[in-house]
C-alpha cells in the first residue's frame, strides 16, 4: 500500500510516497481504508522540525492527522463499528500516519461519518471541529449574550468556531481578510472586521472571549480587547506560554488559556450530531496523493477559505 513518510525534517521536498505493508490490527483496533485526509498547519510545523520536542526525532515519520474512510476489518474487542461502516477520525497528532491507503485505529478515535457530508468534508472535520468544541466548552465557556471575538475566522477552526459560538447564543465578531467578509456573515457572524483595512488592536469594543486562531495576536495586545473578567484563547502551546498562563491566571481576572487538543468520544458524538443538524464544513482545495508535496506547499503558502484535503484512490 502507499504511505507518505519522511526521513529528515525540512520543507515539503522531504515528503516521499513509499510502499509499505498493510498494517495488522490489535483486538481493540480497526483497519480503515482511507478515503480522504485533511491538511493541517500542525503537519508542516511537525515535518519542518518546529515541534521536535513533542514529535521526537526518530525517522522515518508519517504525515496526516484526521481522515475519513471505510471500515475494512474490526478487532475482536471492537463493539461500535462493523466492516463497511463509513467513518471519520483522527490519529495522534505527533505520530501522524493518516496519509496511507490503510491505517489501524482505536475505536475511541472514530465516529460514524454523518450521511449528509462527503468523505472529503468528513476528513476536514475532526481536528478543526474538536478544537472548536474544546474552545467553546472548556477554554472560553461561550454562552448566551456573550461578546466573542474570533480572530482568523475563515481558517479551518474559525469557520466552525463562528457557527458554534452563534449556536450558543453569543454575539460574534469575526476577524477575516477581505476574501472572507461575505462568507463570515453567512456563517452567522454579527460583525465582520477586515483586518487588512482595520487593525483589531484599534477596536473600541470589549469582549468576554478573544479567540486567536491566527497566532498573530499576543496576550498583551488582546488584553485591550477584553472585559475585566474575560478569557483569551490561543492555539500554540509551549512550556513558556503554559507557565505564563498559569501565573497570569493566579493573579488576574483576565484569563489566558491555551488549546491542547484532547479528543474524546463525547466530543466526536457531539460533532457528528452538529454536522447532521447542518454545521457547514467549507472546503477550499482537493488534491490527489500523487501531488502531496504541491498540496502541502500551496496550502502552507496561503490559502482560500476553510480546509484543503487530499483524496486517496
Ligand atoms: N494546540 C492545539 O492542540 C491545536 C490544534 C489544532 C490547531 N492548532 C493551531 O491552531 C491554529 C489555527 O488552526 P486552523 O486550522 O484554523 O489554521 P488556518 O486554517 O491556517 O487558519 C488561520 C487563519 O488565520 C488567519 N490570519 C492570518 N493572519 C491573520 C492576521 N494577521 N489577523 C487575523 N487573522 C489572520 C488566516 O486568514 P487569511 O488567510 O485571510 O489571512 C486563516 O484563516 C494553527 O496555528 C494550528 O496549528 C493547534
Amino acid at each position: 500500500m502507499k504511505k507518505v513518510i519522511y526521513s529528515q525534517f525540512g520543507d515539503e521536498s522531504v515528503l516521499e510516497l513509499s510502499e509499505q505493508a498493510v498494517p495488522t490490527i490489535e483486538k481493540d483496533q480497526l483497519l480503515i481504508r482511507v478515503k480522504a485526509v485533511s491538511i493541517n498547519p500542525l503537519d508542516w510545523k511537525i515535518y519542518g522540525g518546529e515541534m521536535k520536542l513533542m514529535s521526537g526525532s526518530k525517522f522515518p515519520k508519517s504525515v496526516g492527522i484526521d481522515f475519513s474512510g471505510i471500515v475494512e476489518q474490526t478487532g475482536l474487542a471492537v463493539t461500535r463499528f462493523k466492516a463497511g461502516d463509513a467513518v471519520m477520525g483522527l490519529l495522534d497528532a505527533f505520530k501522524g500516519g493518516a496519509l496511507a491507503d490503510y491505517i489501524a485505529v482505536k475505536e475511541t478515535d472514530l465516529v460514524l461519518k454523518p450521511a449528509n457530508v462527503s468523505f472529503e468534508q468528513a476528513a476536514a472535520l475532526p481536528v478543526t471541529g474538536l478544537s472548536a468544541l474544546q474552545i467553546m466548552d472548556q477554554l472560553a465557556a461561550v454562552g448566551p449574550n456573550q461578546d466573542v471575538l474570533i480572530n482568523g475566522a475563515t481558517g479551518g477552526i474559525g469557520v466552525i468556531a463562528v457557527q458554534m459560538a452563534k449556536k450558543r447564543g453569543a454575539r460574534v465578531t469575526a476577524v477575516v481578510s477581505t476574501k472572507g467578509v461575505v462568507e463570515a456573515r453567512q456563517w452567522g457572524a454579527d460583525t465582520v472586521v477586515d483586518y487588512t483595512k482595520q487593525p483589531i488592536k484599534l477596536l473600541n469594543q470589549r469582549f468576554d472571549a478573544v479567540i486567536d486562531l491566527s497566532t498573530k495576536l499576543s496576550f498583551t495586545e488582546a488584553k485591550r480587547l477584553m472585559k475585566p473578567k474575560a478569557v483569551f484563547v490561543s492555539t500554540l502551546p509551549s512550556p513558556l506560554t503554559l507557565l505564563s498562563a498559569f501565573i497570569n491566571n493566579f493573579f488576574s481576572g483576565q484569563k489566558r488559556r491555551v488549546l491542547i487538543l484532547k479528543p474524546t468520544v463525547d466530543g466526536f458524538t457531539t460533532l457528528a450530531k452538529l454536522t447532521e443538524e447542518g454545521l457547514q464544513i467549507v472546503l477550499d482545495k482537493i488534491y490527489s496523493l500523487t501531488n502531496v508535496r504541491d498540496a502541502y506547499r500551496e496550502v502552507r503558502r496561503g490559502k482560500g477559505i476553510g480546509k484543503s484535503v487530499i483524496v486517496l484512490d
